[in-house]
């Protein structure tokens, strides 16, 4: 039975993730900071799916809970999917330093130690594969957000070029808008969002799971979201920055 590790595995993306590979008959580790929430979701992808699934409480932001993680990838995991993330209501100078560190903490730190513990065993074994979930927002400008994101697709596109001809697989995905908890744990007012640019998790998750299988490096769930990054790369870097300024922002 192949394994999986998910973080942010309770909610959202992360859940969705851990749906698919439930689903195809992975076995799981879950990991998330709200070890109640853990042990519902697990028992719920035990009942449903028939699958083994072990909990691994941890803040990716502090040395021990990052530690920990680190243990359980070096025992082997077929496929790592670094997914825990957050967002800031406030523009850069709005928020505090301390929070953009933590920011980059989960979002740099915690995706490169982990895929770093991953993938020697991955290696070894010839076989698994890492998934470093970013953002479109890693293409456009606003904030640390976008900066940190940006370092995982440059990261992971890095990483899938040293391993080029193995049959180990590093990709970011890079979703657009996804309906989740996360605009209302960062208290984003989304309310200005069109609803057509709203994706679903679950959706995100497959087309995650059909570009990875065909060894992409770099995953844009939805044709739209295909196209804004690619009108993005043509329209001058000064006139994107401001409308990504005000997205989400109302
Ligand atoms: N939703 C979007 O529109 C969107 C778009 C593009 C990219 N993304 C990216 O997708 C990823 C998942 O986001 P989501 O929308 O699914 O968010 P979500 O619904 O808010 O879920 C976040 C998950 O991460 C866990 N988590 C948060 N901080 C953590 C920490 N310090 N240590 C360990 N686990 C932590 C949460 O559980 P606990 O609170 O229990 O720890 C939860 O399971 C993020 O990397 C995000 O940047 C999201």
């Amino acid at each position: 039975m192949p394994s999986a590790l998910i973080t942010g595995a309770t909610a959202g993306i992360g859940a969705a993730f851990a749906r698919r590979l439930a689903a195809d008959g992975f076995s799981l580790v879950l990991v998330a900071r709200d070890d109640k929430r853990l042990a519902v979701s697990a028992e719920e992808l035990r009942l449903r799916y028939g699958v083994r699934v072990e909990v691994l409480p941890a803040d990716l932001t502090a040395e021990d809970g990052l530690a920990a993680v680190e243990r359980r990838l070096r025992e082997g995991v077929d496929l790592l999917v670094n997914n825990a993330g957050f967002g800031h209501r406030g523009t850069f100078l709005d928020v505090p330093v301390s929070d953009e560190l933590r920011m980059l903490k989960l979002h740099c730190e915690a995706v490169l130690r982990l895929t770093m513990a991953a993938l020697p065993g991955m290696r070894e074994r010839d076989r698994g594969a890492v998934v470093n979930v970013a953002s479109v927002a890693a293409f456009f400008t606003r904030g640390t957000y976008s900066a940190s994101k940006a370092w995982v697709v440059n990261f992971s596109r890095s990483t899938a070029a040293e391993l080029a001809g193995e049959r180990v697989r590093v990709m970011a995905l890079c979703p657009g808008f996804v309906r989740t908890e996360f605009h209302d744990r960062a208290s984003m007012d989304v309310s200005g969002i069109p609803g057509v640019l709203w994706l679903s998790a679950d959706k995100v998750v497959a087309e995650a799971m059909r570009d990875l299988a065909r060894g992409a490096w770099v995953s844009v769930p939805d044709l739209r979201y295909k196209a804004i990054v690619a009108v993005g790369r043509l329209v001058p870097g000064k006139l994107t920055g401001q409308v990504s300024r005000r997205l989400g922002r109302r």
